[in-house]
């Protein structure tokens, strides 16, 4: 089964050369790896340079996100990257949603509805995060949060369906109190979410749907969350800073 890991750099590393260097050591250890596709999400002022790398190729299983972007195509909005900024540096995936922006950045349901819509429009892959505070995990609130989180951030995607292109999107459940702090959520737990959230979505059959875990995912545990054929990839922050550590997720995910 083929599975997706994704590389979630965050406000890493601090300079041009450190990235090109993080960037060539992970893709070659991600380049040609069977059943893996690999996605490097930098942050935006590396994306032009990274382009000038090996380019990235759907064959070599190895592709280029971005971490997020604005929903329209251009004008003035400072601060912000288009979608057609992104496609220009050879950009095919973008993360939209990540708990850290919706928390720091206060990014809502409705922004977040915008972006995922805008990147389907641009052909751009969302990778679509969502998840649970641990109060509203303690208040058995978890389903009704990611219903809404699922609701919200889809609707409108139906206008973008067409016959010809059936138009991915990557779904991340990432638990917040899961992120960073070492404390992922167990693997049995992400299947059962994994399979509400696969009731949530039945209804944009349109679309084709992979669902991934994150939240302190690494070298070590990855085997329990990428053993189930549920759980259909990873998205890693801290691990993923780490060449090595990362190699060997990638090296697992291969193997399962
Ligand atoms: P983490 O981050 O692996 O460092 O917990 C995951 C994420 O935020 O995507």
């Amino acid at each position: 089964m083929n599975k997706l890991i994704i590389a979630n750099w965050k406000m890493n590393p601090l300079t041009p050369h450190d990235a090109k260097v993080l960037y060539e050591v992970e893709y070659k250890g991600a380049v040609g790896v069977q059943g893996v596709t690999t996605v490097l999400c930098s942050p935006t002022c590396y994306l032009a340079m990274l382009a000038e790398e090996d380019p990235p190729s759907e064959q070599h299983h190895v592709m280029r996100g971005a971490q997020n972007m604005f929903w329209e195509e251009e004008g003035a909005y400072t601060g912000e990257t288009s979608p057609v900024m992104l496609t220009a540096c050879g950009v095919r995936y973008v993360i939209i949603g990540h708990s850290e922006r919706r928390n720091y950045l206060k990014e809502t349901d409705e922004t977040i509805q915008k972006k995922i819509n805008a990147a389907l429009q641009h052909n751009l892959i969302p990778i679509f995060c969502v998840g649970e505070t641990a109060t509203e995990k303690a208040q058995g609130e978890t389903h009704a949060v990611l219903e809404r989180q699922i609701r919200d951030g889809l609707s409108g995607i139906e206008e973008i369906a067409d016959s010809e292109t059936q138009r991915r999107i990557v779904v991340a459940y990432e638990p917040r109190w899961a992120i960073g702090t070492g404390t992922p959520e167990t693997a049995e737990d992400t299947v059962q979410v994994i399979r509400f959230l696969k009731t949530l979505v039945s209804e944009y059959s349109a679309f084709s749907f992979t669902f991934i875990y994150g939240g302190s995912l690494n070298d070590e545990n990855a085997r329990m969350y990428l053993g189930e054929s549920e759980i259909e990839g990873a998205l890693v922050g801290g691990a993923s800073l780490d060449a090595e550590k990362f190699e060997r997720i990638i090296r697992i995910a291969s193997e399962v």
